[in-house]
């Protein structure tokens, strides 16, 4: 239904020819008390309300789609808002496109006897994702691991500038659902597993609305969606959240508390039900708890034609518009079918299904918010943000974001961070150089895609700009031509984009088969495999951890990718903490903190590189392995000649011995093994002829390298993990 909208929108507005050039933006002039802006808001909305008559109040709650209505519906049926679903943009989709495509329709709404304009409403979810060019900042789940309140609060802002550019001036953001089951597709729109941590990311409502609604470039934000969409049975998108009301006020509340608190403007009625009974139909919920004792003055919105799903039927009738509306909805989100959802709202205050009184309410609470965002006086788009759009103060802002969202799971031997000067570094991996897969769902469409689909950086590039010449990087998607010379493999793999239900997965939640056969073709090679995780989640990949010398979860890092690199070499230590548990297996899941079960790695949890103290070398004494190692050195350089005898009793295969320097030796070639460093780290594995080594054997091998002074001798070595004797 999305895609048919967004395709019939486009031809919507070329047909339509509304790209007319846009007015300024003018104050009407103040002819009556609601037209007065030195009036308070109260009395504003009291004096408008007592002149508009049924069809004004009806159609002022009523939101339709972009892609199927036109100026003058907004005139006729006296609509009080539009929306773009994901994806719903006009051609040209460019800052001008979307404002001339606002300011068309809001011709439209002032064209109604009472002037009243019309709200924008769009998922600016992760930056406006909608509008070609923009900043896309880290989808939740990555903000929730950098427990960065203040960051967050300067990206609603930078998202506020880059609605307010392209002309809309309300976003269904945030969400803050707290996601309970890894399976949930919408696992990444969450900051995390606990309301604590979801509560404290809040802030980004304040970087939306501003100090003022009406303030400069502010935009309502909508906390979404209300409530315990993330706590349903088997983590089902629109699915059953089977709690005790103590649970859900515990787990699932608090974030909604914290966002009426903040002031939002606007809350989102989630698809899912509580125990059974629908949300959108939840009057205890909605109009006892969330504006009775929560105090909540804003306006409900309802979700995508959810009000459909009430009676388990498709499409609506009657009685569920009174249900809904009853129940305390006061914004009807109706894309297609809207002229019907009028007549039967109408039709339910005539015969007095709905009272008057609550469609007052619903007018009440929508007009406040419209004369708060100062749209009478105001009513076209602000054309002077549009260069805040994708722009360099942004894009920076952008990639601090992913830079703190990293989270370093493991990191054997320090192979992190790595040295940016010398040898050779090979790339691989599906989401490397694709710009979509790094930045997930709702980007440019609904379900997002893969491909360089927008403006950004990508991992990769991100990688070659941070070395520049000093080192030689190969790419190789899937990682064929990886050999024994490289220093270290960078993978970067994990899921594809997805939205919403879409991305439920009820079965594995590990790897796909094109990442997995990747990642084995570079263990083969023996060098060092450093894995990114491009995911919307925590995945399933205990099993094959093991074969991995470090892990980074990137999450779904947006349009800067350089912000990965950033830690991958350093320019940032990792400071990131796990927004979830993460699994052993999918068979744990639901998995949250404090639930008894446990984890491959603990909520909270995050590595950060030592910088000071490497780490402990293994201690020395019998081992399972005997090193001799002699170097004849120069002033600029060293020959080394090594041997090293397998003294356990167990094949090793590959053997991997290991040692570091101190005194700023490079490697440089090496014969009968593969020698590669990273950093002070310096690993040595064996040709493909002597790549095992049994019980009791040697093997030899020597490598050559540059001195910028001293060769000290390295304290210890290590074979595959184990202490060896050293002479
Ligand atoms: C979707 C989502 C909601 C979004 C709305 C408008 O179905 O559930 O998060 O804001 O529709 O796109």
């Amino acid at each position: 239904m999305r895609a048919l909208l967004a395709g019939l929108a486009a031809a919507t507005m070329v047909a339509a020819g509304f790209a007319a050039a846009p007015e300024p933006r003018t104050a009407a002039a103040a002819v009556l008390p609601y037209q007065d802006p030195t009036l308070p808001v109260a009395q504003r909305v009291t004096d408008l309300l007592g002149r508009m008559t049924l069809d004004d109040k009806v159609g002022q709650m009523v939101q339709a789609e972009r892609a199927v209505v036109s100026p003058g519906d907004l005139t006729t049926y006296r609509l009080g808002s539009v929306l773009s679903g994901g994806g719903s943009a006009p051609t040209p989709n460019s800052a001008a496109g979307w404002a001339d495509l606002y300011d068309s329709l809001q011709r439209g709404a002032l064209a109604t006897p009472l002037q009243i304009p019309m709200i924008y409403g769009i998922d600016a979810v992760h930056g406006n994702n909608n509008v070609a060019g923009a900043t896309i900042f880290p989808h939740n789940i990555g903000l929730g691991a950098t427990r960065d309140p203040e960051l967050v609060e300067r990206i609603g802002r930078a998202t506020a500038e880059e609605v307010t550019g392209a002309g809309q001036d309300w976003t269904f953001a945030p969400c803050v659902c707290v996601a309970r089951n890894d399976r949930w597709g919408r696992t990444y729109e969450s900051y995390g597993e606990k309301p604590d941590l979801v509560s404290s990311m809040t802030t980004v409502i304040d970087g939306l609305q501003g100090d003022r609604l009406d303030g400069p470039a502010s935009v309502l934000a909508t906390a979404k969606h209300y409530v315990g969409d993330g706590g349903t049975t088997n983590g089902v998108d629109q699915g059953d959240t089977q709690l005790s009301e103590a649970e859900l006020r515990a787990i699932h509340l608090p974030p909604f508390a914290e966002a009426v608190r903040r002031g939002v403007g606007s809350i989102m009625i989630s698809f899912s039900s509580f125990n059974g009974a629908k949300l959108h139909g939840h009057k205890y919920l909605i109009t006892d708890v969330l504006k009775g004792e929560l105090g909540f003055t804003g306006f409900t919105v309802s979700d995508w034609a959810a009000v459909d799903q009430l009676d388990g039927r498709t499409g609506f009738t009657q009685a569920e518009v009174v249900t809904a509306v009853n129940a305390g909805l006061d914004m009807l989100m109706v894309p297609v079918d809207w002229k019907t959802f009028v007549g039967y709202l109408r039709a339910a205050v005539q015969s007095g299904q709905i009272p008057t009184s609550r469609i007052d309410d619903a007018n009440r609470r929508i007009l406040t918010k419209k004369f708060e965002l100062g749209l009478f006086e105001h009513p076209y788009a602000d054309r002077t943000y549009a260069s805040t759009i994708g722009s360099a103060a942004h894009r920076t802002l952008a990639r601090q974001a992913v830079r703190e969202s990293q989270v370093l799971l493991k990191n054997q031997g320090g192979v992190l961070p790595l040295a940016k000067a010398g040898g050779k570094l090979f790339v691989a991996g599906k989401s490397a150089d694709d710009l979509g897969n790094q930045s997930g769902g709702w980007t440019l469409t609904w379900q997002g895609a893969s491909g360089n689909t927008i403006t950004g950086t990508s991992i990769l590039q991100g990688i070659r700009s941070a070395v520049g010449s000093q080192s030689t990087v190969t790419y190789s998607r899937d990682g064929s031509g990886i050999d024994g010379t490289y220093r270290a493999a960078i993978a970067v793999v994990g899921e594809t984009p997805y939205a919403e239900g879409q991305g439920d997965r009820t079965g594995s939640l590990g790897l796909d088969s094109t990442d997995l056969a990747t990642l084995s073709r570079l263990r083969a090679s023996g060098v060092p495999v450093i894995v990114v995780l491009v995911s919307g989640r925590p995945l399933d990949i205990a099993s094959e951890l093991g074969n991995w010398n470090a892990l980074l979860a990137a999450w779904l890092p947006g349009s800067e990718g350089a912000g990965v690199s950033d830690v991958l070499f350093g320019d940032y230590a990792p400071t990131g903490k796990l927004p979830m548990t993460w699994m052993q297996s999918a068979s744990q899941q639901p998995l949250n903190d404090g639930d008894g079960k446990t984890p491959l790695f603990a909520y909270g949890y995050g590595l950060t590189y030592d910088g000071t103290t490497p780490p402990p070398p293994p201690p020395t004494g019998t081992g399972s392995c005997r090193v001799s190692y002699a170097t004849d050195d120069w002033s600029t350089g060293f020959t080394a000649n090594v041997s090293v005898t397998n003294t356990g009793t167990t094949a090793l295969n590959p053997w991997s011995l290991q040692w570091t320097y101190s005194g700023g030796q490079k490697v440089t070639q090496s014969w009968s093994a593969r020698v590669t460093q990273s950093g002070t780290a310096v690993t040595a594995v064996g040709e493909t002829w002597n790549a095992s080594l049994a019980p009791g054997a040697t093997t030899t091998f020597g490598f050559s390298g540059s001195l910028t002074g001293s060769n000290p001798r390295p304290a210890s070595f290590s074979l595959n993990g184990l202490a060896c004797q050293a002479s």
